[in-house]
């Protein structure tokens, strides 16, 4: 009997929130539904025995986990590549079609949330997973299952895996940052984040209280249920029981009405209720998807085109000044906090003041700030007629704000610098400066700890890291300090004397001198003795090496300073000499020079362009007329169309592998 009113009450309860959530249409009143689960809750504590996996008492949360188990995907979880502009979706278009295929496509928004693979078996819920590295997830099973809009049981008894976005929508961020903001705590960054914290909390009440969404969008193995086309395999998952975006997701027949379905989202999407940051483009059709296949990290028939950055405003509250390692002076704009795409923005580069001054920028103004995906924040302009004239004009300094020696411009540059050798903000950003990844690469030395280093005056001079481990029982009693973590820092500090000599010239931080340029050196040269003692016009001689470089190179070394430095660093025992791959001269690279454009999928850039140079080849950055030939990844760019234009020899990926091979 009881059990029949059990089977029974999960039934109504599933019903009914399958209608209110999936389908946002309410059939019972909040009164009634209250009612039957405070019956379930009955039955299951009188009845423990009962109690089911799935039944809907488990959205509650309550299980409390030490760490997440780790989930390998049967199917890896793949992402798309990324599209920024008409010409590069019509690019997209004119591939695919170039295969002989006559596309249709299936156009969704790109919701701004995780991803995440559900798993059911005979239609139950059993596993929920993170994408992780595509490869290996983690278990989230506990916290998904709060998830209203995630059924625990489909429509059908069968066993399935679908993919999809959790996400927060912008109502429920809202509301949980206005509570936080009255307890006085943290506020969430966007949902995005917020949702991405949530589904990684040990404690599923508290995942449950933040009441996140779902949408499905992806079925990894059509074939084993006979559908030919993705429109087909969103209608099958949607007839499970599962929450498809059908009102937006469209098929379109041609690029026309693919860009019309971009071009209205664009301008709409600030009026849906949840955050999207682009439109995924889908081949509809499933064989033609299997044609075209993947690359190592994206599905050849897919693509994600995403929006501009989005532009903000905020207040300049003030705009106040650095000093670089080299002694440049750069003013800065301290913004009120705004959040951009995802981060809160507190600060700005302005760069130099011949930047602020064409800007027209004002203490006081309201500027738009912008900051596309990884790329640093920036001031776009002041809002002039938002100004009150309660505004301070900017005045550049003419003083040190650290040392106050007086302020002066190089010849021909628009920068000042302090020129005080002994400015100690230089002396810390040179510290800095050689134990970052790309220098030394001394890990467990953060900026801060560097400058408190130098202020208790254990780090004065390049040399003075290698003598740190004399100062051990000094910087145990420092705060944040274990013996632990002196260990690593210890061996970190060892480890850094065996780096090859590009990243030790790069570290002594000679003005001009950056990556690229420390590795020619580093090859050509192959000791450091050799490098000090090239003269000014052998320096000159080497490509890319102009009078600039070379003079900056031959006043470092001709300083004691510098060169008592450079004697103290070999006698404590740092590698001189260069231990990085020869340069093994192929003709059909030596002193050419090619441009690489797209996404490539052996290689990353950095890699083939150090694979170029070891050949005897440049890497340069733009086409003209003295390019060799451009290599072309997937979704090239305009440097593709200039080679095109031009007559340069167009490479493939695989053309470049066979003549680097010849
Ligand atoms: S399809 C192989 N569809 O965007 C198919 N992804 O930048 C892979 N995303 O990792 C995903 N909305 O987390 C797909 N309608 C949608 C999406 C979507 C959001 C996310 C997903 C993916 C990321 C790629």
């Amino acid at each position: 009997m009881v059990e029949k009113r059990y089977e029974e009450l999960i039934a109504i309860i599933n019903e009914a929130d399958y209608n209110y959530h999936t389908l946002d249409n309410p059939t019972i009143t909040d009164q009634e539904y209250d009612k039957y689960m405070r019956e379930l809750y009955d039955i299951e504590a009188a009845h423990p025995e009962l109690a089911r996996s799935d039944s809907p008492t488990q959205r509650a949360g309550g299980q409390i986990l030490d760490d997440f188990k780790k989930v390998t995907h049967k199917i890896p979880m793949l992402s798309l590549s990324n599209v920024f502009n008409e010409s590069e979706i019509v690019n997209f278009d004119s591939r695919i079609k170039k295969e002989g295929i006559d596309p249709k496509y299936v156009c969704e928004l790109k919701i701004d949330g995780l991803s995440v693979s559900l798993q059911y078996e005979k239609g139950k819920l059993v596993k929920a997973a993170t994408r992780g590295d595509g490869i290996v997830g983690e278990d989230i099973t506990n916290n998904v299952k709060t998830i209203k809009t995630v059924p625990l049981t489909l429509k059908k008894p069968i066993d399935i895996e679908v993919r999809g976005e959790i996400y927060m929508s912008k109502e429920v961020f809202n509301q949980i940052n206005e509570n936080r903001k009255k307890e006085g705590l943290d506020l969430l960054q966007n949902p995005r984040n917020a949702a991405a914290g949530s589904i990684r909390q040990l404690d599923s009440k508290v995942a449950a209280s933040r009441r996140l969404e779902c949408w499905i969008y992806h079925l990894p193995n059509p074939e084993d249920y006979g559908i030919t086309t993705h429109m087909e395999a969103l209608k099958f998952m949607e007839d499970l029981g599962l929450r498809v975006n059908s009102t937006n997701n469209k098929l379109v027949n041609n690029i026309s009405e693919l860009l019309q379905f971009v071009e209205y989202y664009t301008e709409n999407r600030d009026s849906l209720p949840y955050e999207i940051d682009g439109i995924v483009i889908k081949l509809n059709s499933l064989p033609d998807q299997k044609k075209l296949g993947y690359t190592a990290k994206y599905p050849r028939w897919a693509t994600a085109y995403k929006f501009p950055a989005k532009q903000v405003l905020t207040k300049l509250v003030d705009i106040i000044f650095t000093v670089g390692r080299t002694g440049q002076i750069t003013p800065n704009a301290v913004l009120e906090p705004v959040i951009v795409q995802g981060s809160t923005i507190r600060r700005a580069t302005l760069h130099n003041e011949d930047y602020v001054k064409n800007k027209d920028l004002k203490i006081g103004d309201i500027v738009s700030i912008r900051k596309a995906a990884d790329v640093i924040p920036e001031v776009v302009e002041s809002i002039k007629d938002r100004r009150t004239g309660e505004e301070k004009d900017f005045e550049m300094i003419k003083f040190c704000p650290i040392c106050h020696s007086p302020l002066m411009k190089k010849e021909g540059q628009v920068d000042y610098y302090c020129f005080n050798q002994n400015c100690d903000r230089r002396h810390i950003e040179g510290l800095i400066h050689f134990a970052s990844r790309k220098a030394m690469n001394i890990d467990g030395l953060g900026d801060q700890i560097i400058e408190d280093l130098y202020n208790l005056k254990f780090l004065h001079r390049f040399v003075d890291f290698y003598k740190l481990k004399e100062h051990r029982k000094d910087l145990v009693e420092l705060e944040g300090f274990g013996e632990k973590s002196i260990d690593n820092l210890m061996t970190a500090i060892e480890n850094s004397k065996k780096q090859s000599l590009e990243k030790l010239i790069f570290a002594l931080g000679i003005p001009n001198v950056g990556e690229k340029t420390a590795k020619i050196l580093a090859m050509k040269y192959e000791t450091l003795d050799n490098l000090i003692n090239a003269d000014f016009e052998e320096l000159i001689n080497i490509p890319d090496i102009g009078e600039i470089i070379a003079k900056s190179i031959k006043d470092y070394f001709n300083l004691s300073f510098n060169m008592e430095q450079v004697n103290g660093l070999k006698e404590l025992g740092v590698n001189m000499t260069y231990t990085g791959p020869k340069v093994e001269v192929n003709e059909n690279f030596n002193g050419k020079t090619f441009v690489i454009t797209g996404t490539l999928e052996k290689y990353t850039r950095d890699e083939i362009e150090e694979r170029i140079q070891l050949l005897g080849g440049k890497a340069s950055s733009s086409v003209s007329k003295n390019t060799s030939a451009v290599i072309v990844g997937s979704n090239p760019g305009s440097k593709y169309e200039k080679a095109q234009k031009l007559g340069i020899p167009i490479w493939s990926e695989d053309d470049f592998q066979k003549l680097v091979e010849e």
